[in-house]
């Protein structure tokens, strides 16, 4: 059945609003800087943009410590400007995910304050307090940013929960005023127009009710973060959250379309859970296999292999190569694998994810010590914990500072950018830029890439075949993971739609794929019932 819902058929895009494009010269990337630039996202194909968080926060955590869920953060802009740019987004077709951040607030949030006067406060409990076990902490919690998930408050004899930072306190999903309260919030932005949301930190929300310790990790190492030297068993992935995810949905539900995306980290098979029941949870439950996994064909037909297995009947997938918390693609797999994993993520069945600037190939960046941002490092130095390497300003033009800003970038620039930055690899016919559209261009255009069946062909050491299909149309998608050439033994005729290269359109009766090369060729064009130009229109 072909899949309308444009969330199935379309493309995600991320910005980091911090690193986007700044237009107000003080270093930091705002909400007018994104609506310039709209005609280059809807020049790249993109359907829809996520902007992390952009609510008014102290910044600890560089917006993930909400200290007002319905407002605009002054760094970033106004309301207005927020209403500015759903309205100038949606008169291109482009849709606006929201990042919504229910598992905790700001220690500055005006909830908080009021929790943590006093015992009997009314919103004592919007928030997890316990009694200390004689001097300590009252379990033995992890922060994910290293350090008891605990933090002493002297006022009140008491301990609070915080999963991440001390600054970032966590709200009591229990307590159903939480829910009430963070529902309005999800209305308040529906009302706006946005078109959905980006859950952070999903699989988090519901504790043990009653707080046990978890088991300690056996496989941990003193080289990993701290948070590791736990078996998450009661502090994540509780039963009961999956009420709280059809009560969002719910909310959601009310709305024409909306999208629920949920950021989690969980082995697939608890992961798919969050599809919820009767699909009533997430819609897309990020899958962040390709991030995590090694770069090699057979683990990564493999696990293309068990997520389609393990999707529940009905369940939509989806791909991502990564975020604001990862190592770069281009940085992890080198400059020319990162075209191939573009030709992966943009051929695959389900809708993918695209961060900002992997487009430009960005890689590794090296930040001095002195420059780094990320709370993570300061708390567990030397470990190459830092995200500040995947969070550098987006590489406009060969203008100063990129045409990011006119101050000082909050974060230091990658030195490639005189040479890699949009303008340049715009204008360039073989980049990765123009890869990246030709590859969104031909998925548009033809259904089965877009929401075709998906089958393995072949694959071995280096090589990976599969076959994307929707009626008659028949596409064929050979990706080369290795620095030789490779000879593909399955029968195939057809016309290369794109190359990794960009340097072939030609009709072929056999394939040795280059170096590092991937292709997508139309093997069957099935005239008649997935025609060109026929598929899910924007709206
Ligand atoms: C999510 C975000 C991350 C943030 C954390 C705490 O994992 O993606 O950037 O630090 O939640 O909100």
């Amino acid at each position: 059945m072909p899949e309308r819902t444009w969330w199935k058929h379309g493309i995600v895009y991320q910005i980091y609003p911090r690193s986007f494009q700044d237009t107000n010269g003080d270093g930091i990337g705002d909400l007018q800087g994104i609506r310039a630039r709209l005609d280059y996202l809807s020049a790249l194909g993109v359907d829809a943009i996520w902007i992390s968080p952009i609510y008014p926060s102290p910044m600890a955590d560089f917006g993930y410590d909400v200290a007002d869920y319905c407002d605009v953060d002054p760094m970033f802009g106004s309301l207005a400007d927020f209403d500015d740019l759903v309205r100038d987004a949606h008169a291109r077709g482009l849709k606006i995910i929201l990042d919504f951040v229910p598992n905790h607030t700001s220690d500055r949030h005006p909830w908080f304050a009021e929790s943590r006067s006093d015992r009997s406060n009314p919103k004592r409990d919007w928030y997890v307090w316990r009694d200390g076990r004689g001097d300590a902490p009252p379990n033995n919690w992890v922060s994910q940013f290293g350090g008891p998930a605990w933090t002493f408050d002297q006022a009140t004899g008491q301990y609070y929960l915080h999963s991440f930072l001390r600054e970032q306190p966590d709200l009591n999903w229990r307590n159903p005023d939480v829910r009430d309260a963070m529902y309005g919030v999800l209305r308040f932005w529906l009302a706006r127009g946005v078109d959905g949301f980006r859950v952070d930190v999903l699989w988090l929300l519901i504790k043990d009710a009653a707080l046990r310790d978890n088991p300690p990790n056996p496989a941990f190492q003193p080289t990993q973060a701290e948070i590791n030297r736990f078996l998450h068993v009661h502090n994540a992935d509780q039963p009961e959250i999956h009420d709280v995810i059809a009560e969002m949905r719910a909310v959601l539900d009310r709305y024409a379309d909306g999208v629920l995306i949920g950021e989690i980290y969980l082995p697939l098979e608890r992961l798919v859970a969050y599809y919820g029941k009767d699909l009533g949870g997430a819609h897309l439950p990020f899958n962040f296999q390709l991030i995590l996994s090694a770069w090699n064909a057979r683990e990564i037909a493999r696990l293309i292999e068990d997520y389609e297995q393990a999707l529940p009947a009905g369940g939509w997938p989806n791909w991502v190569l990564g975020n604001h918390d990862q190592p770069r693609i281009a940085a992890r797999v080198g400059a020319a694998q990162a075209r191939v994993a573009a030709m992966l993520l943009l051929s695959l069945r389900g809708t993918p994810t695209m961060y900002y600037g992997d487009e430009l190939g960005l890689g590794r960046v090296t930040i001095p010590p002195e420059a780094m941002r990320d709370p993570w490092e300061r708390n567990e130095p030397g470990l190459g914990l830092s995200r500040d390497p995947s969070r550098t300003p987006f590489q406009w033009d060969a203008s100063p500072q990129a045409g990011f800003t006119r101050g000082e970038p909050w974060l230091p620039l990658a030195p490639d950018w005189p040479a890699r930055n949009a303008d340049a690899l715009a204008r360039d016919p073989t980049s990765i830029l123009t890869l990246h559209r030709r590859l969104i261009a031909v998925r548009r255009r033809h259904r089965a890439l877009s929401i075709g069946a998906f089958r393995l062909i072949t694959v071995a050491d280096r090589v990976l075949v599969y076959e994307r299909s929707f009626g008659r149309e028949r596409i064929l998608v050979a990706l080369n993971f290795g620095p030789e050439p490779h000879g593909i033994e399955v029968p195939l005729t057809g016309a290369v739609l794109v190359s990794t290269h960009l340097d072939r359109a030609d009709t072929i009766s056999e394939l040795t794929l280059r170096p590092d090369e991937g292709v997508i060729v139309l093997c069957d064009a099935g005239e008649g019932d997935g025609a060109p130009g026929d598929r899910g229109a924007r709206p």
